[in-house]
């Protein structure tokens, strides 16, 4: 039995306790199937959510409308990131240039994206859009422009250098353009030779930039997004603070969405997994006050991400417990049992050391 507000139930679903509105009257009996006509009728007695059975196995519908019911909503408008994405693409397809106009419409966005972000009080990253791996290029430079803007913000830069950073960001991989696809495409391991030419695509994007209006601060984010803390990254080998705080942010950004999803050669990595990593290389990789800033902002297991307990039971977060991120309140589904009221229980797994989140879906 799944608790869903009117608005996300699905027409069909079948009602799984009596529903009574507040003077106590039975609106409707159990076992009826919902129609969206009956919502008015609910709303006015003051019935805002019902029960209803969850459909045998548990679907993507199900599960998308839990999510719903938790109100999980993304740090920037679908609207925005679509158009957002839909702009870097044009960028990318056109045939190996940049025009100021193109850095005009990113940077409107970008404010756009700003707005929004600091409309919100708490800003936790949810990766809650499914994303192909055709467009990954496309996806992929929209959230690490989203990404860069939340530490960006937490890290209080003011709205002029959000701007530029959260415009250089977006285009961070920009001189892939200049790349051939079959490299960039590769599913396999990359030759010695293949990789020295993937690297270039630092200097090629900072050259490409430079020929535009953008800001030289926007234009090393594409040159130094590899550089790494301790000296080891491309394409200059600069350490410290000596890469330049744009490039630190969106180094950061970039690895973690990077690793949340799939590419081409590799499958993503579960969110747990991405969150341990990101904090290990926290003294090597990355400038580690910039990777704790970022990491405030992210969960291991965002509400509503579908969880597989050691148990083998499915289940759904619920709640985030601050102290304990690896260890939030889920609801775990049982879908074989015949008495509804037990179709799933709640469980703290701060409060439970006998079950363990061991996979995500
Ligand atoms: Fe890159």
């Amino acid at each position: 039995m799944l608790k869903a507000s009117l608005n996300s139930i699905q027409r069909g679903a079948i009602i799984a306790q009596d529903v009574y509105g507040n003077d106590g009257i039975l609106l409707i009996k159990r076992g009826t199937e919902y129609r969206e006509t009956y919502a008015p009728r609910f709303k006015e007695a003051g019935v805002q959510e019902i029960f209803i059975e969850p459909s045998g196995e548990l679907t993507k519908e199900s599960v998308a409308q839990i999510r719903q019911s938790l109100n999980i909503h993304d740090v920037v408008q679908e609207k925005t990131r679509l158009h957002a994405q839909n702009q870097i693409k044009k960028t990318m397809l056109r045939f190996k240039t940049v025009t100021n106009s193109d850095i005009q419409k990113i940077t409107g966005i970008v404010e756009e994206m700003i707005e929004q972000l600091l409309e919100q009080k708490d800003f936790v990253f949810a990766l809650s859009q499914l994303r192909s791996v055709d467009d990954y290029t496309y996806q992929h430079s929209v959230n690490v422009g989203v990404l860069a803007l939340i530490i960006g913000i937490d890290l209080k830069l003011n709205r002029v250098q959000l701007k530029d950073l959260g415009t250089g960001a977006i285009l961070h991989d920009i001189g892939k353009i200049m790349i051939s696809e079959e490299i960039i495409k590769k599913p396999g391991r990359l030759t010695k030779d293949e990789f020295s030419e993937v690297k270039k695509h630092t200097l090629f994007g900072y050259e490409i930039l430079t020929q535009t209006n953008i800001s030289e601060e926007a234009a090393q984010i594409a040159l130094h997004h590899h550089e790494k803390y301790d000296g080891t990254g491309y394409c200059w080998g600069l350490r410290n603070t000596k890469i330049p705080l744009y490039a630190r942010i969106v180094a950061v950004a970039d690895v973690y969405d990077a690793m949340s999803n799939d590419r081409i050669y590799q499958k993503k990595l579960r969110p747990d997994r991405v969150y341990r990593e990101i904090t290990h290389l926290g003294n090597t990789h990355f400038d580690t006050q910039i990777m704790e800033t970022f990491a405030k902002h992210i969960n291991i297991y965002p509400n509503g991400t579908g969880i597989i307990l050691n148990s083998g039971h499915r289940g759904i977060v619920l709640y985030q417990n601050k102290l304990y991120p690896e260890s939030p309140v889920v609801r775990v589904f049982t879908p074989n049992e015949q008495n509804f009221r037990k179709m799933y229980f709640d469980l703290d797994l701060s409060m439970n050391t006998k079950w363990f989140i061991v996979d995500t879906y």
